[in-house]
């Protein structure tokens, strides 16, 4: 039973990712409080103290920013971790995984004895197996433990598609499934522009598969620019995080592509992978099945396939 009455949050790791979310954060009503947590004790309380001086103009005022420790987990609503050591250029998010494992290990422990029982949400990466991690060393039930998964990735390619069709990303529907990760993939076929099947307004007005390819490519690839070119990404995942504790806090039985666990809905068991998710105030409510052709089947069997091999070399 989580305690979503108190509307608290808590942040583990106040860096590019965690602060951003927090700074988005302060454009909702409705969040009682929220707490900073860091290994770095000084960032998380100077982070704690800048955030509240923008109180006066925030949408609720009234909001408690304060840094701390575990303790502050007992009560909370919802404990969002971006902590861990993030991709240099040129480093994929795979190559994370040792260094973070140990961190989430750590926090998890923490968090398991202050006796938590609401909403973890993950955003560290490899973000897939991170999420795993603090499953099994938190105990708590795999529905109220999820990672923010292929969220971002959804979000870039909603934007780009809005772009190239020029129509509301709002109207894209579609999602990026898979690892978030260099194995992700998208079901074209599942794909829609408002309720009309992306391929066939694509043939309607002459277009060709090859362009959608290409956006995929931007998509997958994203980060990597990013990063090269200022060392970091956080806005996009800052957005993505904020919404997804608003559809938890607010019980919105939202459907978005975050890393799930897995429990043969698509075939696979046992492991967390990005999927299109209800999500409500007891977080995973239910995954949505699509129906995958047998190729898209394939990419997801693949991407699982990764994981779960990354899993028993480094995890276990
Ligand atoms: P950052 O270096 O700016 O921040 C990391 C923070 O974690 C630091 O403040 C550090 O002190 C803290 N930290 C380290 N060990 C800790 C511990 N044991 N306990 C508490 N805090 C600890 O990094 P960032 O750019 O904010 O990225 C954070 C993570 O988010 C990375 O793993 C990155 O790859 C990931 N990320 C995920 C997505 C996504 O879509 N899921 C997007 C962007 C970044
Ligand atoms: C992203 C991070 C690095 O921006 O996972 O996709």
């Amino acid at each position: 039973m989580n305690k979503i009455g108190n509307r608290k949050i808590v942040l583990v790791g106040t860096g590019f990712v965690g602060m951003s979310m927090a700074y988005s954060l302060l454009t909702q009503r409705g969040i009682d409080e929220l707490v900073l947590v860091d290994v770095n004790k000084d960032k998380a309380e100077g982070e704690a103290m800048d955030l509240s001086h923008g109180l006066p103009y925030a949408a609720n005022s009234k909001m408690v920013i304060k840094s701390g420790g575990y303790e502050e987990c007992a009560d909370a609503s919802v404990i969002v971790i971006t902590a861990g050591a993030a991709q240099k250029p040129g480093q994929t998010r795979l190559e994370l995984t040792a260094i973070n494992t140990q961190i989430m290990k750590g926090i998890s422990e923490e968090i398991k004895k202050s006796g938590f029982n609401g909403v973890i949400v993950v955003a560290s990466n490899p973000v897939d197996i991170m999420t795993y991690v603090v499953q099994k060393v938190t105990g708590l039930p795999t529905n109220q433990v999820f990672g923010s998964g292929t969220m971002l990735d959804t979000a870039r390619l909603r934007y780009m598609i809005g772009k190239y069709l020029d129509v509301n990303p709002n109207n894209v529907h579609g999602y990026i499934m898979g690892e978030h990760g260099d194995s992700s993939f998208i079901s074209w076929t599942n794909s829609y522009i408002g309720s009309k099947s992306l391929l066939e307004l694509l043939d309607e007005q002459g277009k060709g598969l090859e362009d959608l390819l290409e956006i995929y490519n931007e998509v997958r690839d994203a980060a990597y620019e990013i990063i090269e070119k200022k060392h970091a990404t956080y806005y996009g995942i800052g957005l993505s995080l904020n919404r997804l504790v608003a559809a938890i806090l607010n019980n919105e039985d939202l459907i978005l592509s975050v890393s799930a666990y897995q429990n043969g809905e698509y075939g696979q068991k046992g492991l967390y992978i990005g999927v299109p998710a209800i999500v409500s105030r007891d977080g995973i409510r239910d995954i949505l099945k699509l129906p995958l052709n047998e190729v898209d089947q394939c990419k997801f069997d693949q991407s699982c396939e990764n994981i779960e091999k990354i899993i028993k070399e480094t995890v276990d």
